[in-house]
């Protein structure tokens, strides 16, 4: 075993022995997670926003991306009753408003106006966009499944904001000028 050492591709490539393995835990197990802000709006107009680890792309054509929110979370019912959401991609310069979203829940209180999060309507649905945030995709919910601890929401994605400074005229993200969380 590499105690204590950082394990490189090479060290398990040319490594004498080859690389020891022994069982770990299943939870959680496929790292890293994209750390992402899901942002929300009620019926009512109540808006809130959760960190969200378990989501990813799940088509490309047409494009859509999934999120799984436990539901426990107040912003599960924003969603399930407005049927849209927003993915947040998130810079490491929001790291204290992310924290703060991702372990503050609505139900004790405004925690966007806490945070003083700065908001925009989306454009396609009805929910808001966290405006400090350098990428933001719309969605409308066309499925979910529950999946075990979490549903998982399948977002088809119907706009997508990006910071002007990142986008060629093709409309394509310079995702390296990112540094996301
Ligand atoms: C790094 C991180 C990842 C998280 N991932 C998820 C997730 O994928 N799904 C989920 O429902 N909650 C997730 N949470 C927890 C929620 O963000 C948290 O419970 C939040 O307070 C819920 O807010 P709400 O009750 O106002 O909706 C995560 C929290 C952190 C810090």
């Amino acid at each position: 075993m590499n105690q204590g050492k950082t394990v490189t591709a090479n060290d398990a490539l040319y490594s004498k022995n080859g690389m020891e393995k022994k069982q770990a835990k299943k939870k959680s197990s496929l790292q890293p997670t994209p750390q992402v802000l899901v942002s929300c709006r009620g019926l009512d107009g109540e808006d809130n926003a959760l960190a969200v680890g378990y989501c990813g792309n799940c088509s490309y054509d047409p494009p859509m991306v999934m999120v799984g929110i436990v539901p426990t979370r107040y912003s599960y019912r924003l969603i399930k009753e407005s049927g849209c959401f927003v993915v947040n991609l998130v810079s490491k310069d929001y790291r204290q408003t992310f924290d703060y979203l991702g372990s503050h829940s609505k139900r004790d209180g405004d925690k966007l106006a806490a945070m003083n999060v700065r908001l925009e309507d989306g454009k396609e649905v009805d929910a808001p966009i966290l405006a400090d945030c350098p990428v933001n995709i719309e969605c409308t919910v066309v499925d979910s499944i529950v999946t075990g601890s979490h549903e998982m929401f399948i977002g088809k994605i119907e706009y997508v904001h990006a910071d002007a400074r990142l986008v060629d005229a093709e409309g394509n993200i310079d995702f390296s000028q990112i540094a996301l969380l």
